[in-house]
């Protein structure tokens, strides 16, 4: 029965069958939504443990620990039960991010490697080296490349000091390259792997990005290259 506002309204105790039958109905795609979100959420997110170290290894390397997304996923890979190296150049900075992530998750080994990804060419070979030498033996599946250095303000490309655009090519580019060729032969030999890195969508997203032209290229050659990976190492499981 519909009523004069065009509700409809129920005359009886009882909602007619039909209208139990649509009740029924849609609880059960709401029901199988939501079992499909939750399934999905649980099997990104929060699935505890064994999952990605199963996957892909136990241990996670991430550059950049100390701060913002790398410092954040750092605690997520803990949670998640992988060990971790960290990597950043400010030793102070890592031991306390080393200190929360064993808060996080008590069980998680943490090594840190203070490495300043911007430095000279003696602070670059030096790092790798004790990158490679720290990663030696484990078992690393998660690579995050996360570190990034970008300008101090938006600069025409002629007047960024030289030590900066240095930087931010190092740090972007060069860091990226060598700890990734440090990383991933073990996992090619493994047969595992996952190496994530962090771009920009200064790279994705804008056709140009004027006055950070240098930061704009450089995250344009991590996306060229995670994607030319991602095709190179699919036959040998190991995912960019
Ligand atoms: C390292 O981080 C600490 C704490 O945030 C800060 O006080 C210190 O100046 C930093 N050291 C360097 C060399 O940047």
């Amino acid at each position: 029965m519909i009523s004069t506002t065009g509700e409809p309204v129920w005359t009886g105790s009882r909602p007619p069958p039909w209208f139990m039958g649509l009740i029924a109905v849609g609880l059960h795609a709401v029901v199988v939504s939501a079992a499909t979100f939750i399934n999905w959420l649980y099997r990104s997110f929060l699935r505890p443990g064994k999952d990605l170290a199963q996957r892909y290894g136990a241990w996670a390397v991430v550059t950049g620990a100390t701060d913002g997304i790398g410092r954040a996923m750092a605690l997520e890979l803990a949670r998640q039960g992988l060990h971790l190296v960290l990597i950043g150049r400010n030793a102070t900075k890592l031991s306390h991010v080393g200190k929360e992530v064993q808060k996080a998750a008590p069980s998680c080994k943490v090594m840190s490697v203070v490495f300043d990804l911007g430095g000279d060419t003696h602070d670059m070979s030096r790092g790798v080296a004790t990158v490679a030498a720290a990663v030696e033996g484990l078992d690393v599946g998660i690579l995050v490349n996360n570190a990034g250095a970008t300008y101090p303000g938006a600069t025409y490309f002629h007047e960024v000091d030289t030590q900066v655009w240095e930087a931010v090519v190092r740090v972007n580019v060069e860091a990226a390259t060598r700890i990734t060729r440090a990383v991933v032969p073990a996992m090619v030999r493994r047969r595992r792997g996952a190496v994530i890195n962090v771009g920009s969508g200064s790279s994705v997203v804008l056709p140009a990005f004027p006055l950070y032209a240098v930061y704009a290229a450089s995250k344009e050659y991590i996306d060229k290259f995670s994607r030319s990976l991602s095709t190179e190492y699919k036959q040998y499981e190991v995912d960019l």
